[in-house]
């Protein structure tokens, strides 16, 4: 079992997408250094992320983002408790860049190694800012994910929706990319779905009666047609009022299945992390309904909401606290199971 007496440091490293981070967090909670290195410049050209290059440019910065974290924490490497490293789900030649380093880090210390689920890093953001109560119910909204979790007791989940095809991040992107906004174009379109006076009506993927589960790829289909029907007509699309149209689709979607969760589970708290989490309208429409309906709602700040490590870490410090350590030998899953990775 880990000493739970002395202060735990885990440095953890944060590779499954498009950003190299590296934190190294206090008790869980305290962010004593948190790097995050983003290749959005790199990709921006492509119009996505593109795996073969995000890897490689994870090899280049890794060893970079380590030392600068350890610089700027003040701390020496004989400080450090655990080395955690997201295991999955993600790219796997990214995910690999990062277990190597990680592996590396923890076997020449001596340290356990924590392999870590990327959704629970979304997760446990929320424990770097405030307290968490359970039973509670996050809806994880990012480029490559749109789950409802059901966190029962701390660090047991439950996964009880997800998106069917499109992750919501990634219906911004493809919809900002026709609307002809660079990538990642959800920012475009959150601001442009903000200056519209009006919204063009769009269909709204309800699915069955019961259901958590979300689908994007029809609305999606949906904005192209109207683009299109425009472009056949010799007429400019209403671009203002497709991404009203748009926004105000996915947040009725999103924030009734969420409402919805968290009374059907009776959750102290509903959490919104991941990403599209700084979506001004989502934001907004999630907060007042929550104000109405009285479910405390909790929103990691911004720097939080995206990738990086400081997350990682604090997910890691569940398994930290109960002893549960990852084998050297362990290999990345792009395809993890956050129940699987429930710490009981
Ligand atoms: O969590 P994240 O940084 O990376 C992934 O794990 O995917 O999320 C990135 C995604 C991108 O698809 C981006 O377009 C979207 O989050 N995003 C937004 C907004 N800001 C970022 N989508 C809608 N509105 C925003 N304001
Ligand atoms: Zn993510």
């Amino acid at each position: 079992m880990a000493d739970t007496k002395k202060s735990c440091y885990i440095l953890a490293i944060e590779t499954s997408c498009d950003e190299t981070s590296v934190a190294i967090v206090k008790d869980g909670r305290d962010i004593v250094a948190n790097i995050v290195s983003s290749q959005i410049d790199t990709h921006q050209k492509f119009g996505g992320v593109v795996p073969e290059v995000a890897s490689r440019k994870h090899v280049e910065t890794i060893t970079f983002i380590i030392d600068e974290a350890v610089r700027k924490s003040g701390l020496s490497l004989a400080d450090l408790s655990a080395i955690a490293v997201t295991q999955g789900p993600g790219l796997v030649g990214s995910l690999l860049v990062g277990i190597v380093a990680a592996k590396s880090l923890a076997l020449a210390l001596d340290l356990p190694l924590i392999g870590t689920h990327h959704i629970a890093g979304h997760i446990y953001a929320n424990a770097l800012v405030h307290e968490m109560e359970y039973p509670c119910v996050a809806l994880v909204a990012s480029g490559g994910h749109t789950e409802l979790v059901y966190i029962e007791r701390e660090g047991v989940f439950r996964l009880i929706g997800r998106t069917r095809d499109d992750a919501v991040g990634e219906a911004y992107d493809k919809v900002a990319r026709a609307l002809q906004f660079p990538y990642p174009g959800g920012p475009h379109v959150d601001r442009l779905a903000g200056e519209a006076d009006e919204a063009i009506e769009l269909p709204r993927a309800w699915l069955e009666p019961e259901s958590y589960d979300f689908s994007f790829s029809g609305l999606k289909s949906a904005v192209l047609n109207v683009i299109n029907q425009a472009k056949m007509r010799g007429e400019p699309p209403m671009r203002a009022a497709l991404a009203r149209g748009f926004q105000e689709s996915v947040i009725d979607v999103l924030v009734e299945k969420s409402i919805r969760a968290v009374k059907a589970y009776e959750a102290k708290q509903l959490l919104l992390c991941g990403g599209v989490a700084a979506n001004k309208g989502l934001r907004a429409a999630l907060a007042a309904r929550c104000e109405a309906e009285r479910v405390p709602l909790f929103v990691p700040p911004h720097e939080l909401c995206g990738d990086n490590a400081a997350m990682i870490a604090a997910a890691a410090y569940l398994k930290w606290q109960r002893g549960q350590f990852t084998p050297l030998d362990m290999k990345a899953e792009p395809l993890f199971s956050l129940e699987g990775w429930s710490v009981e």
